[in-house]
């Protein structure tokens, strides 16, 4: 790498989400990148956009961080080009949504344990040593406001979090007297492909996002001060952050846990069963009507047929609305399910009008 830049920024994860905001920002700011991901595609793009709107180089390594010593590949990799890590970014992670004793499966938890966990540390240990031997350096790794909180139902992910906001703040005592800063980011549920990825895509948690571009940016300054940790996103990440300091733990969990519920849609079964319960009581109205009016419409008078006639016609509009009520509540849930049963009520009560004059 022979650019004007002087710097090197080397960015696992950086094929999407936060990995990739943060790739934009150091490119934008002159650094060179290395980056690390499976999807080679992506990187490759990245890079040849990078080099015509801002003119730095990029090394891309494809690389599955979940395998065994993924990091001394990459590391080896870096020394192969001849590159030295100026900073270094431990993005890439995943999560694991369900139940731990009953629902996940302990291959994938043990893949994430891998690449949340012991890449991130095995990466740091590589291209730490260098940086403290030239006294200059900088680190991000990736935590999550879930570090300081338990997360049932991504019970392993959380603490995999956890693992790695503790080992950073430790790191960052080790090296207080060196110009090496480690920096370790919270960002709370982010809209990326995370959730996705992990199956919690339809979870409460996905309610309110984030926008990766804001982490990162926020990230980016906090990495450039040194700073020992950033929470991004304004005042309600950083008092969600108070809370998790000063609440129990079950507290905490008992929230995480509602958070983590399924988003609240009504069930397809009991959606149906009650439309077709309004459906049934406005055609039973419709078929009693209908009855009333045949019995006495044969032996009426031409006058009264044409008004037996005009009732009919009524019920009908009034069986017509509730069929429109039943069709907006199964597009629309459960609200006008309400509308429906009470449209149905009042064909009822027409028909039994109806019904009571036919006889009169
Ligand atoms: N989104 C959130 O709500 C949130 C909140 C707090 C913390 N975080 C953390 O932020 C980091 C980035 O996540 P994101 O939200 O940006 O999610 P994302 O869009 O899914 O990005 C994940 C990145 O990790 C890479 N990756 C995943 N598995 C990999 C593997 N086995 N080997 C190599 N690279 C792998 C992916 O690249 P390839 O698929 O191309 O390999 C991708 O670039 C993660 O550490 C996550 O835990 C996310």
């Amino acid at each position: 790498m022979t650019t004007k830049a002087s710097k090197t920024a080397l960015i696992t994860g950086a094929s999407s989400g936060i990995g990739q905001e943060l790739a934009k920002l150091f490119a934008k700011d002159g650094y060179n990148l290395i980056l690390v991901a499976r999807s080679t595609d992506v990187l490759n793009e990245l890079g040849g956009r990078f080099w015509d709107e801002y003119g730095v180089e990029t090394a891309v390594i494809t690389k599955d961080l979940s395998e065994e010593d993924a990091a001394q590949d990459v590391y080896n990799q870096v020394k192969a080009k001849n590159l030295s890590v100026d900073v270094l970014v431990n993005d890439a992670g995943v999560g694991l949504y369900g139940l731990f004793a009953t629902e996940t499966d302990w291959e994938r938890e043990k893949s994430l344990i891998h690449l949340n966990v012991l890449t991130t540390t095995q990466m740091t240990k590589l291209f730490l040593k260098e940086m403290v031997e030239r006294n200059e350096g900088k680190i991000l790794n990736l935590a999550s406001l879930v570090s300081i909180t338990p997360m049932p139902l991504m019970a392993v992910y959380a603490a995999t979090k956890a693992y790695i906001y503790n080992f950073t703040q430790s790191l960052i005592n080790e090296l207080k007297d060196t110009n090496v800063s480690v920096t370790a980011l919270l960002p709370n549920a982010t809209d990326t492909d995370f959730f996705n990825k992990a199956g919690a895509a339809n979870t409460k948690a996905t309610e309110n996002l984030d926008n990766p571009a804001t982490v990162a940016k926020d990230a980016y300054h906090a990495l450039m001060k040194g700073a020992s940790k950033v929470v991004p996103g304004g005042l309600v990440n950083k008092a969600y952050e108070v809370v998790s300091y000063v609440a129990p733990q079950e507290t905490l969990a008992g929230m995480m846990r509602k958070t983590m519920q399924p988003k609240a849609e009504p069930k397809t079964d009991e959606k149906d069963n009650k439309a077709a319960l309004t459906w049934g009581i406005g055609l039973a109205a419709v078929v009693l009507a209908g009855a009333a009016i045949a019995l006495v419409y044969a032996n009426s008078s031409e006058y009264d047929k044409v008004r037996y006639r005009y009732k009919a016609g009524k019920i009908k509009s009034g069986a017509d609305d509730v069929y429109d009520d039943v069709k907006d509540s199964l597009l629309s849930g459960l609200n006008s399910i309400k509308d429906a049963v009470s449209t149905a009520k009042e064909v009822v009560a027409k028909a039994k009008e109806t019904f009571a004059e036919a006889l009169s």
